[in-house]
């Protein structure tokens, strides 16, 4: 038989394929050692402590060092998961990073982030979802190991959102900070993992957060610069009236699909974008108030890390152990949201 005749055969569609859940093995985190407190932004732009804490609840946030970039963080968050789940890079299959603040346009973080922790036999790319990279990178990770195609994968979310945030707008630059969470994905007999995952999108709200320049539209030029087309820009109270609807959706549907009441997940892991997007949220989901994880007074709003580096906090904190249900529900640029129950 000639390869021209040969029948095309689809691994999904064996027997094997059938029942192979994807669980999260291990997960890491990794914040940057420099504080920068409400006190410190007073200095900065005509802001204070009181109305940064009431209308957020943010008390300080964590910045990188000049020398240390978002592949680093990554890195590093990507290094104690391994650590903690005895898996050696060697193993990885596959590396995606969920980020908007990539070192480069060009190659992928996650090609650094391969190199630095040694990972050479794994494929890797990123992806752009905003705050809701990772709950994205997650459900595409398990595609891969429900498939067969991979047995390990490495999800990160990372970001170094100093480098967008503009330091002369009081209106954006008191909300975000840096860092890095990660997650190995692996299927573990006797456990359902990751049970549901849903993702929406709507590109006709997608200037309500954005960052112009950069991109093929406004390339990097004195003018673009000048006109500080290079920082973040957000409509601060749409997007908080959208994220408060579709965080709530996308949790309900995923429980929905579970045939799970809220009574039944031991932690929600919201984005953590402002304590109160998370307490409306909660509430509409008639979550009781200590079923639900903030770690956002500490670290602001770190986009696609946010929700990794919070799993691996309650993971650590014992909030979360083998057996509980819990949920995350996400929501950032693009507009972009999600949510997905884990069996953990
Ligand atoms: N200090 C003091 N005053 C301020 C500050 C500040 N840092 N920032 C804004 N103000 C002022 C405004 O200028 C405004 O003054 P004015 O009434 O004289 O014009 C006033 O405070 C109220 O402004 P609002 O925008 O109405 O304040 P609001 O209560 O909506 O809070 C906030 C603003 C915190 C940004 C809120 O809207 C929010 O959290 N939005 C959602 C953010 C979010 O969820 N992002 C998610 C995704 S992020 C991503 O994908 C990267």
């Amino acid at each position: 038989m000639t390869s021209s005749t040969k029948t095309l055969r689809n691994p999904r569609a064996s027997h094997d394929f059938k029942g192979r859940s994807c669980s999260i093995a291990s997960v890491g985190s990794y914040v940057p050692a420099r504080v920068l407190t409400n006190a410190d932004l007073e200095k900065m732009v005509n802001t204070s402590d009181e109305w940064i804490i009431t209308r957020t609840g943010i008390r300080e946030r964590r910045i990188a060092a000049p020398n240390e970039f978002t592949s680093d963080m990554a890195a590093q968050a990507a290094r104690r998961a391994m650590e903690k789940g005895n898996i050696p890079a060697e193993q990885i299959d596959l590396i995606i990073v969920a980020t908007i603040t990539p070192d480069m346009v060009f190659p992928a973080t996650a090609c650094l982030v391969q190199q630095k922790i040694g990972a050479s036999r794994a494929a890797a790319f990123d992806l752009e979802a905003a705050c809701s990279g990772f709950i994205y990178a997650l459900e595409i990770g398990q595609q891969f190991i429900m498939s067969r195609t991979y047995d390990t994968v490495l999800v990160i979310g990372a970001e170094k959102l100093s480098t967008i945030v503009d330091w002369t707008d009081r209106n954006t630059c008191v909300l975000f900070g840096d860092g890095a969470g990660a997650a190995i994905l692996q299927s573990r007999p006797n456990t359902h993992g990751l049970l549901t995952a849903c993702m929406g999108a709507d590109g006709a709200k997608a200037e309500l957060l954005y960052m112009p320049g950069g991109g093929s539209l406004h390339p990097a030029t004195a003018e673009t610069v000048n006109g500080r087309l290079h920082f973040l820009r957000m409509e601060g109270r749409e997007t908080f009236k959208s994220a408060v609807n579709a965080m709530y959706t996308a949790a309900k549907e995923c429980l929905r699909r579970c045939c799970l009441d809220i009574s039944q997940i031991k932690c929600v892991i919201p984005h953590q974008a402002n304590q109160r997007i998370i307490e409306a949220v909660g509430e509409r989901l008639g979550a009781q108030p200590d079923q639900v994880f903030v770690n956002l007074h500490k670290y602001g709003n770190t986009s696609a890390a946010s929700v990794a580096i919070a799993l691996d906090e309650a993971v650590s904190s014992g909030r979360i152990q083998r057996g509980d249900l819990i949920l995350l529900t996400v929501f950032g640029g693009g507009l972009t949201w999600g949510s997905a129950v884990i069996e953990w």
